[in-house]
């Protein structure tokens, strides 16, 4: 990392960069029994960069971790609860619930979290897990799209992803989804703003350190959509990568724009062999 990008994040640190603390050492075991795998070697396309990727629960406090590790602990799970009941209500003009189609959300979700975004053949994209619920909304069901980062969006994301915890993210990188992994990759290197920093300045380089009061992670997002302690709601992974981008004092891209589903395809496949942790607690 050059001297310029080192000044811009002491700009943005109110103490000068603490020494390097890396992740820490605790065991992510939720309710007792499900084993959560924080730490993985990186996958082969970051080879040249990293030899492992971490969760970024290993650099929460002992207080904000624990809140994960029982489900009631877990502001989030509320939220979760919420989306049950939307799962089993009839919407929209073809009066179907999302459970008249998909059955129980336990059984037809187990593993549908870990490898989106996906390439969907027939709509010829690629699709983020918001995206595909919309779909559904509007052309299954006619009913209204949610907002891309709102509760109910956050809330049925969550009950999707709770049926994968444990299980390794695995989205894929190449095949008919690879240029837009390569647009994702070319934003995450981009420097932004008038600090000039790019997602990697921050997530790549200076992981381990502290930045202002936050012990910055790798900014993996096998953990969304989060609950967080500072809005006392679950947050999904646009609106995080927008508040990052703000950071910089940039011009951000809109939650749902087509830079940031090719952002959030490249930043999941950096998580490649973490665990879904969602909904995870964050500060
Ligand atoms: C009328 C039937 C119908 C309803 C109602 C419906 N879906 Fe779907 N859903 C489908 C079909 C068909 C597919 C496969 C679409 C495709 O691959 O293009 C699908 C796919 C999905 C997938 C992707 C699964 C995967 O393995 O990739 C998710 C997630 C999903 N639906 C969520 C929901 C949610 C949440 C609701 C309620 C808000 C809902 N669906 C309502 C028919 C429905
Ligand atoms: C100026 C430094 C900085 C830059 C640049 C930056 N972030 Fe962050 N980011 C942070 C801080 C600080 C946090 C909160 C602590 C943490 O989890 O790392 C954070 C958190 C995150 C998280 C939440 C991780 C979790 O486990 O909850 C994600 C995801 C994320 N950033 C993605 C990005 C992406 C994508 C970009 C580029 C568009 C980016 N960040 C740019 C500083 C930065």
């Amino acid at each position: 990392m050059n001297y310029k990008s080192w000044t811009a994040i002491a700009v943005l640190a109110a103490a000068p960069i603490a020494a390097f603390a890396d992740a820490d050492e605790d065991a992510l075991v939720v309710n007792g029994e499900i084993e959560m795998i924080t730490q993985a070697a990186a996958p082969d396309h970051l080879s040249d960069v990293m030899d492992e990727v971490y969760s970024g629960w290993r650099f929460r406090s002992d207080e904000t971790q624990a809140l994960q590790m029982d489900d009631f602990d877990n502001p989030a799970m509320i939220f979760v609860d919420q989306a049950m009941e939307k799962w089993d209500t009839a919407e929209g003009t073809a009066g179907k619930s999302c459970a008249d189609c998909h059955g129980d959300a336990e059984e037809s979700m187990a593993g549908v979290r870990v490898v989106y975004p996906k390439w969907n053949e027939s709509a010829g994209e690629v699709r983020t897990l918001a995206m595909q619920i919309n779909d559904c909304r509007e052309n299954q069901m006619g009913a209204e799209k949610w907002k891309y980062t709102g509760g109910s969006m956050a809330a049925m994301e969550a009950l999707i992803s709770v049926q994968s915890r444990g299980m390794p993210v695995n989205v894929a990188t190449n095949g008919p989804a690879q240029s837009t992994w390569e647009a994702g990759k070319e934003l995450y290197y981009t420097r932004t703003g008038q600090l000039e920093l790019s997602c990697a300045n921050c997530h790549e380089d200076n992981y381990g350190n502290m930045i202002r009061a936050d012990h910055l992670s790798q900014g993996q997002i096998n953990g969304f959509p989060v609950y967080r302690l500072k809005n006392t709601k679950l947050n999904t992974a646009h609106a995080r990568f927008k508040g990052c981008v703000r950071d910089t004092r940039a011009e951000t891209y809109s939650p749902g724009s087509p830079e940031f589903i090719a952002l959030e395809l490249y930043v999941a496949s950096r998580g490649n062999g973490l665990s879904v942790e969602a909904p995870s607690v964050r500060n």
